[in-house]
């Protein structure tokens, strides 16, 4: 018997935002980098095209999901393919696993259906599948784990899906993610905040500026190499996020945390709410998740920008 091809595959990079959430819904910039962590998508040759649903989801995912799948395969031609996933990145706590999903079964549906997965051309079927997860995304999720780079990104109002530039940092720059529990869906958090600012707009606007010009000055700090005035950023970012009604006791107690173990900054990271993941800025951090795995915390690290070590 001949040997069977091997599965095609594709990796989608899940993302961290280092400055500028939900703001960037708003039109204001964002600073945002890939994680090494994310999803895999593998596909088998079948009768039509299809997707193996992980068991681990509960319905309402499993809708959102097959409904997702469903425009990627749309506008890539159907393939006929079997498709499968795998994620080793925390699923649901702001880490962009939603992007990494889509932009892994973009690539593969496109390398499928013999088209040239580009950045362009994936960016596009993935935020098919993005607009399924979150309703009106700002786009940040999906740019950045497209271009695996770290990104200044920025949706224009009233336009779609915006423009990531990517930025060199002449530093490591690397951040210490932990958990700090579940949170509710990002649509439920960025909606809650839609009507407060609704209610309130001068007041929400202004903090959504302030976060935008934190974001530019983050993204001046990253190509200069500052690190110190990154980590300022992040942590000022982290109070006004705290003013936009973003935080809670379990994040606030993991920043500390973080900072007491030597962050030059530290804040939650995507929507937020009541848990999620936050983000430290170290220059070493081995000893602190080598410190924050022995008191039972889930957390890991991860390069974002700048050169490696090998
Ligand atoms: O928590 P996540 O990974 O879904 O990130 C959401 C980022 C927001 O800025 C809150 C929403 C968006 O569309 O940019």
């Amino acid at each position: 018997m001949a040997p069977r091809p091997p599965p095609l595959e594709a990796f989608g990079a899940g993302k961290v935002i280092l400055l500028g959430e939900h703001s960037v819904v708003y039109g204001h910039p964002a600073l945002a980098g890939p994680l090494s962590q994310g999803v895999t998508a593998r596909g088998v040759p079948a009768k039509r095209c299809q997707l193996v649903l992980p068991s681990t989801l509960n319905r309402h995912q499993r809708a959102q999901l097959t409904a997702a799948f469903a425009r990627a395969a749309k506008v890539t031609g159907e393939p006929p393919l079997k498709v499968s996933l795998d994620a080793d990145l925390p699923l649901a706590v702001g880490l962009g696993s939603s992007a990494a999903l889509s932009v892994a079964c973009s690539r593969l549906l496109l390398k499928a259906a013999g088209k040239a997965p580009t950045a362009k051309e994936t960016a596009r079927v993935a935020w098919e599948m993005e607009q399924e997860f979150h309703g009106t995304p700002s786009g940040v999720d999906h740019t950045t784990s497209v271009e695996e780079r770290l990104v200044l990104y920025r949706r224009k109002p009233g336009t779609a899906v915006g423009k990531g530039r990517v930025l060199a940092c002449p530093k490591p720059l690397s951040v210490v993610v932990a958990l700090a529990g579940e949170r509710s869906p990002t649509k439920a958090t960025v909606g809650a905040l839609r009507e407060r600012q609704a209610r309130w707009p001068e007041r929400y606007q202004r903090l959504f500026k302030e976060i935008g010009r934190v974001a530019s000055e983050g993204a001046k700090a990253v190509e200069a190499g500052d690190l110190a005035a990154l980590g300022d950023a992040m942590n000022v970012n982290q109070g006004l996020l705290a003013a936009l009604g973003l935080s809670s006791p379990p994040l606030e107690e993991m920043v500390y945390r973080l900072r007491g173990l030597g962050a030059l900054g530290a804040k939650l990271t995507g929507a937020g709410g009541d848990g999620g993941a936050v983000i430290g800025l170290f220059l070493e951090p081995a000893p602190a998740v080598a410190k924050l795995t022995a008191l039972g915390v889930r957390c890991f690290s991860s390069q974002l920008a700048g050169p490696r070590a090998s």
